[in-house]
């Protein structure tokens, strides 16, 4: 406990690891998606068969709630999954903690949001994520395709979110040593983008796209 609270271990956290995980994110995301494009033009048939116009179409319903006709026919796991994406990608990045820290690194600062309003937001990060969990054991076509890998996506994307709401409020463990907690949760779930799944934030435009092409090619309204 006295390591973790540790200042010594705050400065390894703010320091070096900060820059690595925020090296890893994007240097990784980038290449990943590079790779990915760039096995896609190796195959002969991906490319020509592409439309652009189907991708725009079919991403434009599917950004929007209940857009397209696979989010309306389920509409709580529709609820809750836009829910939870909203506040998990814009709590961090206008969150007024995190504003402070760019601001004390690089003198750089943007609007941040109240409070409570981000407080909120991470309480719904928190519970939507404690609903996927539980769907994935109690509904029993759904644990039939789990794999111990989706609750450790899950937990990677929960974790930061505990963690910071506790040591916002200062409850379970010391401050210092929840800070700490907090930061490294944050720079596991950074590295761990590229590396997984969860690299879908960048990628799910390709997938969108090539769904969307298929769809137009049989003429469904499905987007
Ligand atoms: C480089 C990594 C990170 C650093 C240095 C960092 C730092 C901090 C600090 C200092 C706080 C405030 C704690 C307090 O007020 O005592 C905080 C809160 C928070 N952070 Fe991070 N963080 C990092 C990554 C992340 C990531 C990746 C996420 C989520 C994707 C995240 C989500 C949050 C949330 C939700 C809160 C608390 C919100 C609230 O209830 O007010 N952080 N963070
Ligand atoms: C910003 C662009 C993003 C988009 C468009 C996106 C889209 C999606 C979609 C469509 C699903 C499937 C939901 C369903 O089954 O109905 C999903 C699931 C999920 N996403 Fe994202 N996502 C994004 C970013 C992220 C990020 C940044 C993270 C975390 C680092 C994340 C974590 C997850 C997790 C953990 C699940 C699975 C939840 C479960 O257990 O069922 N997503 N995402």
């Amino acid at each position: 406990m006295e390591f973790l609270a540790s200042t010594a271990l705050y400065n390894i956290l703010r320091g070096p690891l900060v820059w690595l995980a925020f090296l890893v994110f994007i240097g990784g995301s980038s290449y990943k998606l590079y790779t990915l494009i760039d096995l896609a033009k190796k195959d002969k048939v991906i490319f020509p068969f592409i439309s652009l116009k189907a991708t725009l179409k079919s991403l434009f319903h599917w950004v929007i709630p209940f857009g397209s006709r696979n989010w309306r026919l389920r509409p709580v796991m529709t609820s809750v999954t836009f829910l939870f994406h909203i506040c998990l990608v814009f709590t961090p990045i206008f969150l007024l903690s995190h504003n402070i820290l760019w601001h004390e690194s690089w003198g750089i600062s943007w609007w941040s949001l109240p409070e409570n309003i981000a407080d909120i937001m991470t309480l719904i990060v928190i519970f939507t994520c404690i609903f996927f969990f539980l769907r994935r054991i109690l509904i029993p076509e759904v644990k039939f395709v789990t794999f111990s890998s989706d609750y450790i996506l899950l937990a990677i994307s929960f974790l930061p979110f505990l963690t910071g709401f506790f040591a916002y409020h200062q409850w379970v463990l010391p401050h210092k040593a929840m800070v700490n907690l907090h930061i490294l949760f944050g720079e596991v779930m950074l590295i761990a983008i590229p590396f997984t799944r969860l690299g879908h934030m960048f990628y799910f435009f390709l997938t969108r796209s090539w769904m969307g092409s298929n769809f137009a090619m049989w003429h469904t309204r499905d987007w």
